[in-house]
């Protein structure tokens, strides 16, 4: 696990969205996982600049997002559908039609849980997949105890991570999300966390025994997962002083492949 400690949020922000651009270019036809959250709203604000003013082109892109809450009609403005128009559909030159979320509203979830992972395995598996991470380090919504092997599937959520929703906010207790197992088939993962109510989850992922109780920790059987931190989510990282002395003998070929 590649470990890079930033100063704060706007340079991880800025390091995830060079990497996605970095792969774009030589990929324009790259399948990206994408994920939701606040950690990652700076990271879409930086890939529509990107665009903008840099011509980073998505035409040609498809996505597959993580998660979506059950229930929720696409138009709510709680869906993961609806930050995803929000954030990054509207900012950008990506084809509607090559967005896909898990569908929440299926008659059959089983059904269409099966339909989302043969859709990833036909557009040839994800390149490159976005995660955050949550304060009991689920990735996705694979809440403590998921299988580490574990596909798309409905899911009950904590009482924790529920309240992690600012409360004005309507949040069902279910929800479909990506599997453990689905995430770890990515070929590559990237892993943003910002802030002093990540460094235990940070810690415990990257540091800590593989269990599922930390789901995140499964990453550790990942052969190419980059951790990006700011100082503050890196707090409590125990080898934090080596994981520097790696990103700064980091070899040129590396660097330019990654875009840091
Ligand atoms: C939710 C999402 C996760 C995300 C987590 C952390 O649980 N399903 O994908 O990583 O929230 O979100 P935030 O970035 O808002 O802290």
């Amino acid at each position: 696990m590649e470990v890079l400690i930033h100063s704060d949020a706007d340079e991880v922000a800025r390091g995830a969205a060079r990497r996605v651009a970095c792969l774009l270019e030589r990929t324009p036809e790259a399948v990206l996982g994408l994920a939701t959250g606040s950690t990652m709203v700076p990271v879409y604000v930086e890939l529509a600049r990107l665009h903008r003013e840099e011509g980073l082109d998505f035409s040609a892109v498809t996505t597959f997002n993580l998660d979506e809450f059950v229930g929720l009609p696409p138009d709510h403005p709680g869906s993961y559908r609806a930050y995803m128009r929000k954030h990054f559909v509207e900012r950008v030159n990506v084809r509607a039609s090559r967005v896909h979320l898990p569908d929440g509203n299926a008659e059959d979830i089983p059904e269409a849980c099966a339909r989302y992972e043969a859709a990833i395995r036909d557009a040839g598996g994800i390149d490159l997949q976005l995660l955050g991470i949550g304060r009991d380090g689920h990735i996705a919504f694979n809440e403590p105890t998921s299988s580490l092997a574990s596909r798309t599937r409905i899911k009950t959520l904590t009482a924790a991570t529920m309240d992690a929703f600012p409360p004005e906010r309507e949040v069902p207790r279910h929800v479909v999300t990506m599997g453990v197992g689905t995430i770890l088939e990515a070929h590559r993962c990237l892993l943003l966390a910002t802030g002093q109510d990540k460094a235990e989850a940070v810690a415990r992922m990257v540091e800590g025994p593989l269990t599922a109780l930390v789901p995140a920790s499964a990453l550790q059987l990942h052969p190419d997962t980059t951790v990006l931190v700011d100082e503050a989510a890196a707090s409590r990282l125990a080898l934090a002083g080596y994981y520097r002395e790696v990103a700064a003998r980091k070899p040129d070929w590396q660097r330019e492949r990654d875009g840091d």
